[in-house]
């Protein structure tokens, strides 16, 4: 299908103003990510592949990539089907994106919340790690249902709750300060797809280690990927010199006989159907 017919323009409802889902603070922390996001991106890589083996054979179908960052598997997708659409809340992302992928790939401007998309007009979305960014998480899946067509499939990954927990826990002996967003848990997400009507292929969750140097090396990647920005946060800027070091000092229970300090991520894997 020509992107042209896919796409229409909407009535731009207001978006829902929740405190995780402050749109320009999420697009403006991705956009100032858009060229260390890459090199940053282990986890994402890692769980955008897991989504590949979920994919449907059919070639010409048409697809949607939500939040599609630096386009890596906007790409891939494009490589496989006829029509790829990918989309990101951040101009700044998506212009970036633009100069290093397939030029087949039509990119969009919007927000996952309220696609400039027509209804039924989908065969597969897929969206690798950006629906934690989206609340109310049941709306984003009402979202999602709506532009696909019947029996298409929507294929995720999202972050679930004791994400980032040494980091967490470890802040929360220095101050009461939001330092790591608020994820949903899994029973959250499984009912989000229930009060959606979508039907669950597939929806598993498991708790992946990545290893770091030390406490400022994870506070790096996550900022070079963007994933830094705290809605709830109510002192602005960076810590303390001395609050950072408490905190380092308190991660240092979780550090590893190798001298590794590691950090868990819940990873929430789903392939959910518009039966
Ligand atoms: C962690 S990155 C994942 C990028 C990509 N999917 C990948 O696999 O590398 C999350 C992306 O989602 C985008 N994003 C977050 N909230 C969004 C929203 N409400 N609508 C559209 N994009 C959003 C961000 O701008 C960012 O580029």
């Amino acid at each position: 299908m020509p992107t042209e017919q896919l796409i229409q323009t909407r009535q731009q409802e207001a978006p829902v103003k929740t405190e995780k889902n402050s749109i320009e603070g999420v697009a403006k922390a991705f956009g100032s990510a858009c060229a260390s996001y890459d090199l940053a991106a282990r986890l994402q890589r890692y769980s955008g592949k897991q989504l590949l083996s979920f994919l449907p054979d059919a070639a010409s179908s048409t697809v949607l990539d939500l939040g599609c960052g630096t386009g890596f598997f906007a790409n891939t997708l494009a490589d496989i089907y006829q029509t790829v659409c990918a989309v990101d809340i951040s101009k700044q992302m998506l212009n970036f994106s633009k100069q290093n992928r397939s030029a087949k790939i039509h990119w969009l401007n919007a927000d996952i919340q309220n696609l400039p998309i027509k209804d039924n007009s989908v065969d597969i979305v897929y969206s690798n790690l950006a629906i934690q960014w989206c609340e109310p998480l049941t709306d984003t899946f009402i979202e999602i249902k709506r532009v696909l067509k019947p029996g298409g499939i929507f294929i995720f990954s999202t972050l679930l709750d004791g994400t980032l927990m040494e980091l967490k826990s470890s802040w929360q002996k220095v101050d009461n300060d939001q330092h790591v967003i608020d994820f949903n848990s899994f029973a959250t997400v499984e009912q989000a797809v229930t009060d959606a009507h979508l039907s669950i292929n597939e929806l598993q969750q498991s708790a992946i280690t990545l290893d770091y140097d030390n406490v400022r090396h994870l506070a790096k990647e996550l900022k070079g990927l963007g994933a830094n920005h705290l809605p709830r946060k109510s002192k602005k800027g960076l810590a303390g010199k001395t609050s950072w070091q408490n905190m380092s000092n308190a991660y240092d229970v979780y550090k590893d006989s190798a001298g590794n300090y590691p950090a868990t991520y819940q990873l929430c894997i789903g392939a959910v159907v518009n039966s």
